[in-house]
């Protein structure tokens, strides 16, 4: 099979350099990826790194090798344009068809998938110029990543950071295999919960679980290209923060709690997909706790945690918001879900069945999803992401209107 071929616009920012990691995801993962900086991104990258990586010549002007008109052959043949970083100039270019160099031309002939990744400051990004021309794009069915919120060039910190290389090749891939993903959940804000919560019993102990967050991840990816406007909450995951997704960083259950409490408030729905603990030590040492020669330890008490999910599901702001739960079980897992369900009170519970081998950390998964008006939807084994765009799918119709609520 032919590789996919990908062309990576590069426009001129200091960001540039991050788009080489971003490359070299996409060549090292069998893609084929043609090179386009634009004369300013030159200067931050030179022309020899993006050839050395991606294995091409680099073109920068329509009328280098003209006689093979790069211009049109470059955006059709393409099977995927990505531009990381997209600059507020290169914004607007593309947004007005503006087409003065080879990665305008190559945006005007495109009849591919187009994905820009903006970076910029803060300013820029929030001016209404910037975002006129961020709608624009986005109605023509381009994906504009929001950018990350962090340190920017110099001393200020703001939104317009690009977002980690290895999550723009996730929604490049993304792209790739399913296409543009119909903005159905535009105008929506959606809060996901991921990973497991951490108990501390001493400064360097604590009680865990061994859940990865990788389905509470891909939840968050895939809200995110749905349109929605997705809160995050992770506990001690590690990965690196979805490209366009607000991240808040917890540790523990009754911080979890906090975190969702806050965002739940305007949200459309809640997913909680974090296996947060049941128990916590009924006591916290303050200094590590020491084992002596002559004595048995201590037994260890645990008092209850706050049940998260049947908190939200019982006090919702308004009557529409729909709340998600996810139950992992060992045996009678579907007699056990039902139960779960009621018990918790969410509208919808994604059931599976877990051990020692099975959903823990891996990439794909299969589930039972109950709802609440007694329908069941069975999720054949696959990819954490199809069974989280299966979850957005029975979450949309239950969604209330928008009308209705604002
Ligand atoms: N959950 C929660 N707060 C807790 C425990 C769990 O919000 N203190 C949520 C999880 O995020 C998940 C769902 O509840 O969405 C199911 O969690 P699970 O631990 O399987 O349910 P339990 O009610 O604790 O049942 P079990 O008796 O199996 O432990």
């Amino acid at each position: 099979m032919d590789k996919p071929k990908v062309v990576l616009g590069v426009a001129g920012g200091i960001a540039a350099y991050k788009a080489c990691e971003l490359l070299r995801r996409l060549t090292e993962s069998g893609h084929d990826v043609q090179v386009v900086p634009t004369e300013s991104a030159l200067h931050f990258v030179g022309e020899a790194t993006w050839s050395a990586l991606s294995g091409h010549p680099v073109a920068t002007q329509v009328w280098s090798g003209a006689h093979e008109v790069p211009h049109v052959r470059i955006g059709q043949s393409a099977d995927l344009v990505v531009v990381a970083p997209a600059t507020a100039d290169l914004l607007a270019k593309a947004a007005h068809g503006l087409a003065d160099d080879l990665l305008t031309n190559t945006l005007l002939t495109a009849r591919c998938p187009v994905v820009f990744a903006p970076a910029m400051h803060t300013e820029m990004w929030e001016h209404p110029a910037t975002q006129e021309n961020v709608a624009t794009l986005r109605r023509r069915g381009a994906v504009v990543v929001e950018p990350a919120v962090g340190r920017l060039t110099g001393v200020d910190t703001g939104k317009g950071r690009l977002p980690d290389p290895e999550e723009i090749y996730e929604v490049c891939r993304r792209v790739l295999a399913r296409g543009v993903a119909a903005p159905d959940l535009a105008g929506r804000h959606v809060v996901v919960s991921a990973g497991g919560t951490r108990e501390p019993l001493d400064p360097v102990r604590y009680l865990g679980n061994r859940s990865s967050g990788k389905q509470g991840y891909a939840l968050a990816r895939t809200a995110a290209a749905r349109g929605a406007r997705v809160t995050l909450i992770e506990a001690n995951t590690g990965m690196t923060d979805p490209a366009g997704v607000d991240v808040v960083h917890v540790g523990t259950a009754r911080q979890l709690r906090e975190a969702v409490l806050k965002a739940v408030a305007d949200a459309d729905a809640v997913v909680m997909a974090a296996a947060v603990a049941d128990f916590r030590p009924a006591a916290y040492a303050e200094g590590k706790i020491k084992k002596k020669d002559d004595e048995e330890p201590a037994p260890l008490t645990l008092i209850r945690n706050p049940d998260i999910l049947a908190e939200i599901s019982a006090n919702r702001p308004h009557p529409g918001q729909v709340v998600v739960g996810f139950a992992a079980e060992t045996d009678d897992v579907l007699d056990n879900g039902r139960r779960k369900l009621r018990r918790k009170g969410c509208d919808l519970l994604v059931v599976n069945e877990v051990g020692e081998s099975r959903t823990f950390g891996a990439a794909s998964n299969e589930a039972v999803v109950l709802a609440a008006d007694g329908a069941e939807t069975p999720v054949p084994y696959g990819p954490k992401e199809a069974l989280a765009d299966i979850v957005w799918d029975l979450v949309g119709p239950r969604l209330e209107d928008v009308e209705t609520r604002h």
